[in-house]
C-alpha cells in the first residue's frame, strides 16, 4: 500500500490498478449511454464499423502519446508538458485547455450523472404506486431536483479523490468495475431472452452503409476521443502514476479494448432493449421514423419499458439499469475531477483534500447553474466535447511528434517494454502520432467548423 497517499503525489499498487482505473475512466455514460444512441442514429453497424477504425487507429496511438507524456513526467498535464518543453508557458498551454476541458466537461457530465441517481428512486417509487413523486423527481428540466443530485454526485465524486490514488481511485475501481461489467453481463443475457429482442439484435448487428458519410466519420471520431477519455490529460495525469516497470502500449491496449468491448456490450443491451419495449407497445420512433436517441431513449423509453413489465420485475430491472449507468458515470467523473486537483496539488502545492473540496465546490457551481438551464448542456457538449477534446488530442499529438519527438517517447516506453524497438508497433506509431491521427483530426475538425459556422 503507498505511504500517506493523500500527502504525497501517489502511485498505482499495480499494473492492474492502473488498467481498471483508466478503464474507469474511459467506460461511463458515453459508453452505456453515447454509443447506442449513437448507433440507433447512424445506421446500426455502419456506425459500430466506423468507431472501431476510429478508436483503433486514431484514440490507441494518441492514448499510447498521453500515457507516455504522464509517465515521463511524473506531473498533471500543465506540469508535464512544461517539464517537456524547458517551462514554455506555450506549451502549457496545450495542458491547460486539457483542465478547463476537464473542469467544463464535468460540470454537465455531473448533471446527467444526477438523473442516473433521481432515476434509480424514480423506479422505486413507481413500484410503490407513488405515481406524483416517480414523475417530480424524473423530470430532468426539475432545476431543484436536478441541483440536489448533481450535489449528491459531486459529493460521492470528491469523497473518492479525497482517499488518493491507489487509496481512493484504485480502491473504489477496483470495485466498481467488475459489479459493472456483471450487471452489463447479466442484463444483456436477460435482455436477448426477451420478445423483440431478436428484431433489435438485427437492427444493431445489419450494418446500413448507405449512411456512412462525413458527419458520421466526425460523430464516431468524437465519440472515440470522448469515450477513450481522451485529449483533455486524463490519462497523461493517471500515467502519471504509473510505475516505470509496467508496458505502456500494453496497458493501453488493454484499455482500449475494454473500452470498446463495452460500449459494444452496451449496444448488445439497449438496442435490443428498444425492440423489446417496441413489442410492450412503447413508442420507440419520432414522427420522422427516426428511432428515439439519447436523453429521450434512456430516460423515457427505457423507464417505460421497466413500467410495463411491471410488478417487482420491472422495479428490479429498472434499479439495476439505473445503478449500471451510476456506477460507470462515478468511475469516470473522478478521473475528470483528479484532472484538475493534480493540478493543483503539482503547480501549488496545495494538499490533496483541501484541493479536491475547493474545486469539487468550484465545479459543483456550474454544475448548479447548468441544473437550473439544462439548454446548456448542447452548448458545453459542442465546445468542449465535440471541439475541445479533438483539438486537444492534436495538439498532443503536433507536440509530441514535433517539439518532444517520437524517439524519446520511444525511449520512455523501453521501460517496461525494452524490446519495444524491434516490434511493428514501434515501427508504426510514429506515423500515426505525427501523421495520420493529425491528419484526420483535423479534417474532421474543419469540417465541423465549418459545419457550425
Ligand atoms: N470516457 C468517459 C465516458 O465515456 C467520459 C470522459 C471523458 C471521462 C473525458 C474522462 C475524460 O463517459
Amino acid at each position: 500500500m503507498a505511504i500517506s497517499d493523500a500527502n504525497t503525489r501517489g502511485s498505482w499498487n499495480s499494473k492492474l490498478g492502473f488498467i481498471l482505473a483508466a478503464a474507469g475512466s474511459a467506460v461511463g455514460l458515453g459508453n452505456i449511454w453515447g454509443f447506442p444512441t449513437q448507433v440507433a442514429s447512424n445506421g446500426g453497424a455502419a456506425f459500430l464499423f466506423i468507431y472501431l477504425i476510429c478508436a483503433f487507429l486514431i484514440g490507441f496511438p494518441v492514448m499510447v502519446a498521453e500515457i507516455t507524456i504522464g509517465r515521463k513526467t511524473g506531473r498533471n498535464p500543465v506540469g508535464a508538458f512544461k517539464a517537456l518543453s524547458d517551462n514554455k508557458w506555450t506549451y502549457a498551454l496545450i495542458g491547460m485547455w486539457g483542465v478547463i476541458c476537464g473542469v467544463m466537461i464535468l460540470s454537465f457530465y455531473n448533471v446527467i450523472a444526477g438523473w442516473t441517481v433521481s432515476y434509480v428512486f424514480e423506479e422505486v417509487f413507481y413500484f410503490m404506486g407513488m405515481q406524483d413523486w416517480a414523475t417530480y423527481i424524473s423530470d430532468t428540466d426539475n432545476g431543484p431536483i436536478n441541483a440536489v443530485f448533481s450535489t449528491i454526485f459531486m459529493a460521492a465524486t470528491v469523497s473518492i479523490i479525497l482517499g488518493g490514488v491507489s487509496d481512493g481511485i484504485e480502491r473504489a475501481t477496483k470495485l466498481m468495475m467488475p459489479l459493472l461489467i456483471g450487471i452489463l453481463i447479466i442484463m444483456i443475457g436477460w435482455v436477448l431472452t426477451q420478445e423483440g429482442a431478436g428484431v433489435g439484435l438485427r437492427e444493431y448487428l445489419y450494418p446500413d452503409f448507405s449512411r456512412v458519410g462525413v458527419d458520421l466519420v466526425f460523430d464516431a471520431m468524437g465519440q472515440a476521443f470522448f469515450s477513450l477519455s481522451l485529449g483533455m490529460g486524463a490519462l497523461i495525469t493517471y500515467g502519471s502514476y504509473l510505475s516505470k516497470k509496467e508496458n505502456v502500449p500494453g496497458a493501453a491496449a488493454y484499455v482500449t479494448l475494454a473500452d470498446t468491448s463495452i460500449a459494444f456490450l452496451a449496444g448488445l443491451l439497449i438496442i435490443p432493449a428498444m425492440y423489446m419495449a417496441q413489442a410492450q407497445g412503447v413508442a420507440i420512433f419520432d414522427d420522422s421514423g427516426n428511432l428515439l436517441a439519447s436523453t429521450s431513449l434512456i430516460f423515457q423509453v427505457l423507464p417505460q419499458l421497466f413500467h410495463e413489465l411491471g410488478g417487482t420485475l420491472g422495479m428490479v430491472v429498472g434499479v439495476v439499469f439505473f445503478l449500471l449507468l451510476s456506477i460507470a458515470a462515478l468511475t469516470s467523473t473522478i478521473s475528470l475531477l483528479e484532472v484538475p486537483v493534480s493540478f493543483a496539488i503539482d503547480e501549488f502545492e496545495i494538499p490533496r483534500k483541501k484541493a479536491a473540496q475547493i474545486i469539487g465546490l468550484g465545479i459543483l457551481a456550474i454544475s448548479l447553474i447548468i441544473s437550473f438551464n439544462t439548454s446548456l448542456i448542447g452548448i458545453f457538449v459542442i465546445i468542449f466535447n465535440n471541439i475541445g477534446l479533438p483539438l486537444g488530442g492534436l495538439l498532443i499529438c503536433l507536440f509530441l511528434g514535433y517539439y518532444w519527438k517520437t524517439e524519446n517517447a520511444l525511449s520512455e516506453m523501453e521501460n517496461g517494454s525494452p524490446g519495444i524497438r524491434k516490434t511493428l508497433f514501434a515501427k508504426v506509431w510514429p506515423a500515426f502520432v505525427m501523421v495520420i491521427a493529425p491528419l484526420a483530426i483535423a479534417y474532421n475538425l474543419w469540417t465541423a467548423l465549418s459545419n457550425l459556422f
